[in-house]
C-alpha cells in the first residue's frame, strides 16, 4: 500500500519539529511497574514507530511524555529540556497527542472544535481563531467541512479533525496512539496518508501503531517494546528484516 496522499500540500510549509529524548524513563501504576527504564531519542523532524503486543507498555509511555501520567523515574527532554521541570499544560502544548478516540465536542463544527481550543489554550480573539482554523482544516483536506458537526462527518474525517485541532497549537512533536485503529478499513488509508505528509514536511513525531506498512515506509526509527522495555530498535528495514530477538520474531511472525 503507498500513501500518496488525498489531501494537497496548500503552501509548502515545513514544520520546525524539536528533539524528544527519554532517559532511562520509569513508570508505574500503584506498586506495579509497567515502564523500565526507556530510553531513546526522537531526532528533530524525523518519526518513530513504537510497535509491540498489547499490554506492553506504549500508551503508558506516551502518557509520561506529555505528563497524563507522571514519571516515576527518568527524564523526558524536549528540545533539551526536562518537560518534568515544566508546567504540564506548557508541555501539552508543547506536545500534541492524537488517541485512537477522536474526542471532539459533538456540538461543535469542525471549525469551532479546532477554534474552541486556541481561545482557550492561546487566548486568541474568536476571529484570529477563525482563520488559523480555516488554515488548519484545508491542510487536513477539509476546507468544505468546516461547518459539519462530527456526526456528519466519517471517522476519518473526524480523526483529521483532532489532526487540525492538535497542529493548531504549533506542537513541536505530535504523539499518535493507535490514531486509525478505531476506524472502517477504508478510511485508514486517508489518516495514514496526512500523517505520512506531516513526517514528510518536518514533524517530529512518536507513532504508536499496528500499521506495520505505516512504520516500514514512513518511520525513520521503529521501536520494538516488550513487558515494558525496548527489546529492540533501528531503521525498519533491520527491525522488519533482520530481527535479532527471538521476542521480535515472534511478534512479527503473529502480526505480519
Ligand atoms: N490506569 C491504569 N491503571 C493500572 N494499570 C494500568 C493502567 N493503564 C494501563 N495499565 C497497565 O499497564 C500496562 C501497560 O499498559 P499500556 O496501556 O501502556 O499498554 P499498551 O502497550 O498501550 O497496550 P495496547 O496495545 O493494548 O494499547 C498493562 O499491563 C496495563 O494493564
Ligand atoms: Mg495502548
Amino acid at each position: 500500500m503507498t500513501y500518496t496522499s488525498p489531501v494537497p500540500i496548500t503552501d509548502g510549509h515545513l514544520y520546525t519539529g524539536s528533539s524528544l529524548e527519554l532517559r532511562g524513563l520509569t513508570m508505574a501504576y500503584g506498586d506495579i511497574e509497567v515502564l523500565r527504564d526507556v530510553s531513546l531519542t526522537v531526532e528533530p523532524g524525523t518519526t518513530t514507530c513504537i510497535i509491540g503486543p498489547s499490554g506492553s507498555g506504549k500508551s503508558t509511555l506516551l502518557r509520561g511524555v506529555n505528563r497524563l501520567h507522571e514519571p516515576s523515574g527518568g527524564d523526558v527532554l524536549l528540545a533539551g529540556e526536562s518537560v518534568l521541570r515544566q508546567k504540564p499544560d506548557v508541555v501539552r502544548r508543547r506536545i500534541g497527542l492524537v488517541f485512537q478516540h477522536f474526542n471532539l465536542f459533538p456540538d461543535h463544527t469542525a471549525l469551532e472544535n479546532v477554534a474552541l481550543a486556541l481561545r482557550n489554550v492561546k487566548r486568541m480573539s474568536r476571529a484570529e481563531a477563525n482563520r488559523i482554523a480555516h488554515e488548519r482544516l484545508a491542510e487536513v483536506g477539509l476546507a468544505e467541512r468546516a461547518d459539519h458537526r462530527p456526526r456528519d462527518l466519517s471517522g476519518g474525517q473526524q480523526q483529521r479533525v483532532a489532526i487540525a485541532r492538535a497542529l493548531a497549537m504549533e506542537p513541536e512533536v505530535m504523539l499518535f496512539d493507535e490514531a486509525t485503529s478505531a476506524l472502517d478499513p477504508e478510511l485508514v488509508k486517508g489518516v495514514l496518508s496526512l500523517m505520512a505528509q506531516l513526517a514528510q514536511r518536518g514533524m517530529t513525531m512518536l507513532v504508536v501503531t499496528h500499521e506495520m506498512g505505516f512504520a516500514r515506509r514512513v518511520a525513520d526509527q521503529v521501536v520494538f517494546m516488550d513487558e515494558g522495555r525496548v527489546v529492540e530498535h533501528g531503521h525498519p528495514d533491520d527491525l522488519f528484516d533482520r530481527p535479532q530477538s527471538p521476542r521480535l520474531r515472534r511478534f512479527l511472525s503473529e502480526v505480519l
